[in-house]
């Protein structure tokens, strides 16, 4: 037998550590060392298990053969097999993400549904749930009469033990990662290497037997929970399932996908019968604007294949701090700090004596550089309280030294807007290869900085032009 010692795991990161200590030296997270015994579990060592079992050899093959089904099982649900990119993959894991509450077990339940009703074979496991619970929550999405198989269930070799009887499933989902226990490690449920090794079971189990295995996961905040992050190495595919509250819609976002693109998204609103499809997230994003506000420029964004509108809104208000706030809901502070700079060293904008944020409406996480040209446009519009045309999208990226440079997509990014009724456009020149691409349609009139400056001086004069007009 090995000898049987404790270790100290950090619950966020894995680190592994012989003392005890406040904080965590890998990650810097702070009360998140957990006394873990190690006989038996991961990280014991290569002897721990040597006596339980006796090796085998394992049959090698080439790597052309036959594959017996289909690779992928697509749910039907669009925007779920939009983010999967094509559909659940046979003998893969995916891990499903997010914080508790957002909507992950309606999701897999109504993804369960439809699969089973075109006759796969499909095993929910629910840890957190009891039966009667989740016959509930399937009769509101009207999903009860589908034939899923479904369990109440944490122990890891129990679970196999039953999905192993019968004809093998199409795809096992396990709710949730945090629940689930083997006999193999001997800590609490929930620590890191509980869910590592339970994890490491289900991933064993859908490479052997071709099934697919999504595992859900909840994003923890303290510590005491391991969260999905010391499992997304492991598995094949990670989506994380997003929302703000007080908003409905549910972003489905790929962070990781070994058979397929990582830069889709799937959007859904969440409604009083379940998860409800949104094929076009720009007239969600842009529903509840108030177009004649200083302030707010629509940004023409790319999610992967998917253009998609929102609407960057800004407050530059004077401080009474000596040192101004700058508070971002949406995208980077640091990017927006860069913004700042670079319409103050530039373009003579002063902000150092004003307080900004910068919001992204509907909750709408953006993180492509091209956003930068929108939020300048939001920026100046807001600290001269001059409105920025409402029929215009902006797109382009800023460099430090003041220039606006091209980016990808511009075609897409416009055939998008002038779809949404949008009738003038502010981009990078030399977008779209020599811009002949784009000489139809609202990119022939657009408006073509080369320098920041220049976006600001049109925005500055748009107050001159207001008047001197009519009105
Ligand atoms: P749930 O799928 O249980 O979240 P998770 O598994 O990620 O923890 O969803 C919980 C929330 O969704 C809960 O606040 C209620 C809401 N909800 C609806 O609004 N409509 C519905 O039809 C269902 C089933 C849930
Ligand atoms: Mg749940």
């Amino acid at each position: 037998m090995a000898k049987s010692r404790t270790q100290f795991i950090c619950q966020a990161c894995g680190n592994v550590s012989s003392r005890w200590a406040g904080k965590c030296e890998a990650c810097g997270e702070w009360n998140t060392l957990v006394e873990e015994g190690t006989a038996g579990g991961i990280g014991s060592g290569p002897g721990a298990l040597k006596s339980s079992r006796k090796a085998r050899a394992v049959a090698l093959t080439s790597l052309d053969g036959d594959i017996e089904d289909a690779p992928r099982i697509a749910s039907g649900i669009g925007e779920l097999d939009r983010a999967t990119g094509g559909g659940f993959v046979r003998g893969s894991a995916l891990l499903v993400g997010g914080d508790p509450g957002i909507g992950k077990s309606t999701l897999l339940t109504q993804a369960a549904a439809a699969l089973a009703r075109q006759g796969h074979r499909i095993v929910y496991v629910s840890g957190e749930e009891a039966v009667a619970q989740i016959r509930l929550r399937a009769q509101r999405l009207g999903a009860a009469a589908s034939p899923v198989e479904l369990a109440a269930e944490t122990n890891v070799e129990d679970i196999l033990a039953t999905i192993g009887e019968g004809r093998r499933p199409d795809l096992v989902i396990l709710d949730s990662i945090q629940t689930l226990w083997t006999d193999l490690a001997d800590s609490a449920p929930g620590t890191v290497t509980q869910v590592r090794a339970a994890a490491q079971a289900m991933i064993r189990y859908a490479k052997s037997t071709g099934a697919a295995v999504v595992l859900v996961g909840h994003v923890t905040k303290e510590g005491q929970i391991a969260g999905p992050r010391v499992v997304e190495h492991m598995v094949d595919g990670v989506l994380y399932f997003e929302g703000e509250g007080g908003h409905h819609y549910r972003i489905l976002r790929t962070v990781k996908n070994r058979f397929g693109p990582t830069d889709e998204i799937g959007v859904f609103e969440m409604s009083d019968k379940g998860l409800r499809e949104v094929a076009n997230p720009s007239e969600l994003f842009l529903g509840e604007r108030h177009a004649k506000a200083p302030g707010a420029a629509v940004f023409a964004g790319m999610e992967g294949t998917r253009p998609v509108l929102v609407e960057i809104q800004a407050l530059v208000a004077p401080s009474p701090l000596g040192t101004p706030r700058r508070a971002v809901v949406g995208w980077d502070s640091a990017r927006l700090a860069m913004i700042l700079a670079v319409l103050e060293a530039h373009c003579g904008v002063r902000f150092s004596q004003h307080d900004v944020y910068l919001n992204v409406a509907g909750g709408y996480r953006i993180s492509e550089p091209a956003a930068d040209l929108a939020v300048a446009a939001a920026l100046v519009s807001s600290l001269t309280g001059l409105a920025l045309p409402a029929d215009c999208v902006y797109f382009g990226e800023i460099s430090l030294s003041g220039a606006v440079r091209p980016v990808a997509h511009a075609q897409q990014r416009l055939k998008e807007a002038e779809k949404l009724g949008f009738g003038s456009a502010v981009l990078p020149v030399g977008s779209a290869k020599g811009g002949e691409e784009i000489a139809g349609g609202i990119g022939a009139g657009a408006f073509r900085p080369t320098e920041l400056a220049d976006l600001v001086a049109r925005i500055a004069g748009s107050r001159r032009s207001r008047d001197t007009g009519d009105d």
